[in-house]
């Protein structure tokens, strides 16, 4: 297939492939979004073929306007509320009721829909310009990373859609935060980069209150939370210490991400990036996987961040691209 690249300002030539049914990697704050409308089941079915998505994980739909929010959701909960009031437009995704009027395809069959109002003003344009709500995972191959660059975009969705809008590296560079209100209480079901604690504050909870522990048995609430994900082709190695990193066998080519200054890291050998916020090592976190996978590195070293605040939604990232593999532990397998 030819997929046009869109002038970042042409919102309306990419809306209007939307319009025909066709599909549009846009992007967002967050990451790069594969794009289709929400009330076109053949083209949703089509965003599932052209990453390669299990068809049991749901898509989040992406609105701009408060038309756009009433005609894809049912009643929307007092928290709910609150949550949008303090944090759309943004990083936030909110599971509601879904309205009936929502194809199946794009719930995957549940009662429910994941929403999100993005930040990003081309991606406003954009959904403004198509009309209606736009059903997007992240614009990656599944499992891979998410695409945090017009280049990773590109690289994973040529051939594969009608266009690509151009557009600069994401802001935050995670997938948002996912906020669902199973039994009517609020629980992040995926840590982003609105964090547990501003989520707490607002709603006047204590964070530990949003915790979610998915249930053994039954269908999963939010069944993307069961795959593997955001792995690049390297293997990825967790630390937190220095003391940690191991020098593997000569062959190895080894990346190293490290957030702070790190005296005690290799300093020679090694492709090593260092990040000296926890906001810049979200922002750059996927695409530093790429660039590792580009220079032909085999394993990645990446430092392990608290479990508290944005480092929640890294670690939780991290621990994923990492297998489930701790520091110094061999993982749930
Ligand atoms: O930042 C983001 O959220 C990006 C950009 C493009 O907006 N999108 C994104 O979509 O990360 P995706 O498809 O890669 O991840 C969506 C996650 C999946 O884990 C899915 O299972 C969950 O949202 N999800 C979607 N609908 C749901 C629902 N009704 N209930 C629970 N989880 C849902
Ligand atoms: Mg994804």
């Amino acid at each position: 297939m030819k997929t046009q690249i869109i002038p970042s300002d042409q919102t309306s030539a990419a809306a209007a492939l939307i319009r025909k049914g066709g599909l549009v990697v846009f992007p967002t704050e967050t990451v790069y979004g594969l794009g289709a409308s929400a009330f076109n089941p053949v083209a949703c079915a089509r965003i599932f073929s052209a990453k390669g998505r299990p068809s049991d994980n749901p898509l989040i739909v992406h609105i701009a306007s408060a038309e756009q929010l009433a005609e894809v959701t049912g009643e929307i909960p007092a928290a709910a509320q609150k949550l949008m009031d303090a944090f759309w437009p943004g990083p936030l995704s909110l599971v509601l009721a879904r309205n009936p009027a929502l194809p199946e395809i794009v719930t995957a069959g549940l009662p429910t829909v994941a929403v999100r109002w993005p930040r990003h003003p081309q991606a406003q344009q954009f959904l403004l310009d198509c009309g209606m709500g736009v059903a997007a995972p992240s614009a990656n191959v599944s499992g891979a990373p998410s695409p945090t660059t017009f280049d990773m975009a590109k690289g994973a969705m040529l051939g594969r859609v009608e266009g690509i809008l151009l557009g600069d590296d994401a802001d935050e560079g995670l997938e948002s935060t996912i906020v669902g209100f199973p039994e009517g209480q609020p629980r992040i079901l995926r840590p982003g980069s609105v964090t547990a604690e501003q989520i707490a504050g607002v709603l006047g909870v204590p964070s530990d209150a949003l915790l979610y522990t998915a249930p053994t048995e039954g269908r999963p609430i939010s069944p993307g939370l069961k795959y593997a994900h955001y792995k690049p082709a390297a293997e990825v190695r967790l630390f937190r210490d220095a003391s940690e990193l191991r020098t593997g066998q000569t062959d190895e080519k080894v990346g190293l991400l490290t957030w702070g200054e790190c005296p005690e890291c290799p300093s020679s050998g090694w492709t090593v990036v260092t990040f000296s916020t926890l906001k810049d090592y979200a922002k750059g976190l996927y695409s530093s996987f790429f660039e590792f996978d580009r220079v032909g590195c085999t394993v990645i070293w990446a430092q392990l961040p608290a479990d508290e605040g944005l480092g929640s939604a890294l670690a939780n990232r991290l621990l994923k691209a990492a297998g489930g593999v701790m520091p110094g532990g061999t993982g749930p397998g």
